[in-house]
């Protein structure tokens, strides 16, 4: 009997090939992108405490209350796997005394998996990739905050090859939000009996969640909430028409959206979110905001942050296929060997072994390949040369250069002069 077959988890992704390919490029175009801004790389810990979460991305949130994967090791310890990546940065910022570093701002980006157990469709999965950045400052200036929206919109833009929608909103500070919280319970005081389950405890918790409703009914209450912009006061409104007319200055695009409160509860000042126009039904394809308390609320000094992340799921599913192959094309393989000799000695390998280690891709064809099926495999791998050695042409190798298809015959008995000869034919 057939043994029965393990599929990957719901939710989940295999890369495999070209997909893998694109995966990789777009990570590397963004991490080149956060390099010009002068970011350093950083990798946290795919699980952390749950404590972590609890406090620095809020039990109201639904990434924390409803979607976590919780580890259950031996029953000692209560670790999560991340739902996200802001909460671990500055835990790492705070471990690793990296906020009394005298160059300010610190400039951070990563790209890992994140877990988050929803309900699986197309762009949202439970196990997901983000890149991001997180920048930290004693005070997040214009200049800081801008940098960070300037990198998420010129990135994607790259990428995409296109505008993009950028809706923004300002959250204020404990004082405007405090304010705004009261505003919303009032308002909902007499409407909360008639919502979802989730927005009656979200009415106990934070309810500022509560405009984050998916419900539709809910979604018509909420249209007559008090918007924030109501109750911010006057530094807030001040910092926020800086970082508009910064916007303005760099042409940038942008919508203000009132209602944008971002699902987690860290947020104090700028939020932010951007869509692909061309595919607006994948949500956003990447956000952020500025976090004031944060690290204090993590047990860190008083240091603001400012951060966004990309879902690079929802990059890929953004673009077409003319753009995917431009993205992928860049990966191509510089030598493919294909020995159709029926003895063969180690001539192949040893090839290959000198070429990989002056920094070129080799690769080869499987022994019962026939030379037409061979270079037909070394087209789908983008080889620029292909090296042939056949039993028709003994002592040769044939050099074909698969751009232009001509090729030239060369002695095999020496493999140094083999090499010293693709070499000079690079250099041509
Ligand atoms: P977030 O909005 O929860 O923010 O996620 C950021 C991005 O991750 C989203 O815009 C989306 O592209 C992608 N994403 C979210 N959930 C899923 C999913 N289930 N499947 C596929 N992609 C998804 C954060 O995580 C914040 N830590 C961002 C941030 C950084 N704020 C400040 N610094």
């Amino acid at each position: 009997m057939k043994a029965e077959r393990i599929k990957k988890p719901r939710g989940t992704s295999d890369f495999i090939g070209e997909d893998k390919a694109l995966f990789d490029s777009i990570v590397e175009k963004l991490f080149l992108a956060a390099d010009k801004f002068g970011c350093q790389k950083i990798d946290v810990p795919i699980f952390e405490e749950q404590q972590l979460f609890f406090r620095g991305v809020g039990e109201s949130s639904d990434i924390v209350s409803k979607e976590m994967f919780k580890l259950d090791v031996k029953g000692e310890h209560n670790y999560i796997m991340r739902p996200e990546f802001t909460a671990s940065v500055n835990r790492s910022v705070i471990e690793n005394k990296l906020f009394a570093s005298p160059d300010l701002p610190i400039k951070l980006s990563y790209c890992g998996p994140v877990f988050r157990y929803e309900r699986p469709q197309a762009g949202r999965l439970r196990q997901f990739h983000q890149f991001g950045i997180e920048f930290f400052d004693s005070k997040i200036d214009t200049m800081t905050a801008m940098d960070s929206v300037l990198l998420l919109y010129r990135a994607a833009e790259e990428i995409l090859g296109h505008e993009l929608y950028l809706k923004v909103n300002y959250l204020g500070g404990s004082q405007a939000r405090e304010n705004y919280r009261k505003a919303l319970r009032e308002y909902y005081r007499t409407k909360v009996d008639s919502m979802c389950e989730d927005c009656h405890r979200r009415y106990q918790i934070n309810v500022l969640r509560m405009l984050d409703c998916k419900v539709p009914e809910d979604i018509e209450i909420n249209k007559g909430a008090p918007a924030i912009s109501g109750y911010l006061i006057e530094e807030d409104k001040k910092n926020f028409e800086t970082m508009l007319n910064a916007l303005d200055a760099l042409k940038i695009e942008y919508k203000r959206d009132d209602r944008l409160v971002r699902g987690l509860d860290y947020y104090t000042g700028l939020v932010f979110e951007i869509y692909d126009p061309l595919n607006r039904k994948l949500g956003a394809i990447g956000a952020g905001g500025q976090y004031g308390k944060l690290m204090e609320e993590l047990g860190g000094p008083e240091m603001e942050g400012i951060g966004f992340s990309f879902g690079i799921e929802r990059l890929m599913l953004a673009l077409d296929s003319k753009q995917k192959e431009q993205l992928v094309n860049q990966q191509s393989l510089d030598y493919f060997i294909v020995d159709l000799r029926a003895e063969k000695d180690a001539l192949g390998i040893i090839l290959a072994d000198i070429l990989r280690s002056a920094g070129r891709s080799v690769s080869a064809s499987s022994y019962s390949k026939k030379i037409n099926g061979s270079l037909k495999m070394a087209d789908r791998l983008k080889a620029k040369t292909t090296l042939i050695f056949t039993d028709n042409n003994p002592g040769v190798v044939l050099i074909k250069n698969m751009e232009t298809r001509e090729q030239i015959e060369y002695p095999s008995s020496d493999v140094d002069k083999i090499v010293s000869k693709l070499m000079e034919m690079e250099r041509e």
